[in-house]
């Protein structure tokens, strides 16, 4: 599906089947990689990017938090996401940037190598599923949220998302969409690729930081629901809670808001509630540029 595209590698613009590292490379086979993703909107001023700079800091921070360094500066980057942009076409996609040590090592656990990078910009397609309107159904995961004394869960490692498969795995095995999980502590925590809101008599909560993803989308919504005058709340959420909300959705760069229709054996309605339904329609107008206020969360790219 994606073979005609052009990936970003370490400088030079590739054939998609020609980007690739050997099978004993560092990042392939002790999985030490990190990436970040963003969606891509049109807008009658072209392709635009949904807070990149805030997901570049959490790139370069990702590493940091790994001790690696990664071989390129930000703005060779920026200038590289534009020129990736470009040469597939993209006017509503992904961005997915991925850091690599494409070393091979066979015993070798720490590399003093900077990590190599590559850009891929992906437009819309059903596998991607931005445009998918269909409300999602969750179920609470038997595996927990990986603690955070065993790994930075603040760092998008591409390790980290094992304990994602897992989750993923159970939920569509039960029949449900997403799999949340709790922390090791038992308080709801996130999906596997999203972040998690929930409403109850009018008021926003979302499990605080420290033991899920630092999401943009997340910080995003939290900047926004006040100016639309919804009260929010970053705080522990027990399971029962969770279970009697008012209105739950799932968030990420891709889907922005996605509202739940069924927790367990619990059918919400109606789907998308009326907090949910205003902050996807604020989101929606900040990414095609309707709501100037937030215009500082939108990047030109490409031409
Ligand atoms: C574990 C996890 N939580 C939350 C998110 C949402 O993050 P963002 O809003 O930055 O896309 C993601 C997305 O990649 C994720 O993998």
């Amino acid at each position: 599906m994606f073979e005609n595209l052009k990936v970003w590698m370490n400088g030079k613009l590739v054939p998609w089947s020609n980007a690739n590292v050997h099978l004993l490379s560092h990042g392939f086979s002790r999985a030490s990689s990190i990436f970040d993703v963003f969606g891509i909107h049109p807008t009658p001023q072209g392709p635009c990017a949904f807070r990149m700079d805030k997901h570049l800091d959490r790139f370069y921070r990702s590493a940091e938090l790994l001790g690696m360094e990664i071989a390129y500066e930000r703005e060779s980057l920026k200038k590289a996401i534009a020129e990736s942009i470009e040469a597939n076409n993209i006017k509503r996609g992904l961005i997915k940037i991925l850091g690599y040590y494409s070393e091979e090592a066979i015993i070798s656990l720490v590399l003093d190598s900077k990590l190599d990078v590559a850009i891929f910009a992906m437009p819309e397609s059903d596998e991607l599923g931005l445009d998918k309107t269909e409300p999602i159904s969750i179920c609470f995961s038997d595996w927990r949220k990986i603690h955070p004394a065993t790994v930075p869960v603040e760092a998008k490692a591409c390790s980290n998302y094992l304990n994602g498969m897992l989750a993923r795995k159970s939920a569509k095995q039960r029949g449900y969409d997403v799999g949340i999980f709790l922390t090791t502590d038992g308080y709801v925590a996130e999906g596997s690729i999203e972040s998690l809101f929930m409403v109850k008599n009018g008021i926003l909560k979302t499990p605080k930081l420290g033991n899920v993803l630092r999401s943009i989308t997340r910080m995003s919504i939290l900047e926004l629901a006040p100016k639309l005058g919804i009260e929010v709340e970053e705080t522990n959420i027990m399971p029962q809670e969770l279970l009697a909300a008012d209105e739950i959705f799932l968030s990420h760069t891709g889907i922005k808001v996605g509202p739940v229709d069924r927790i367990e054996e619990r059918v919400l309605s109606p789907v998308p509630g009326k907090i949910t339904k205003k902050l996807q329609q604020a989101l929606n107008d900040i990414v095609t540029l309707k709501d100037e206020r937030f215009k500082d969360w939108i990047q030109y790219v490409g031409k």
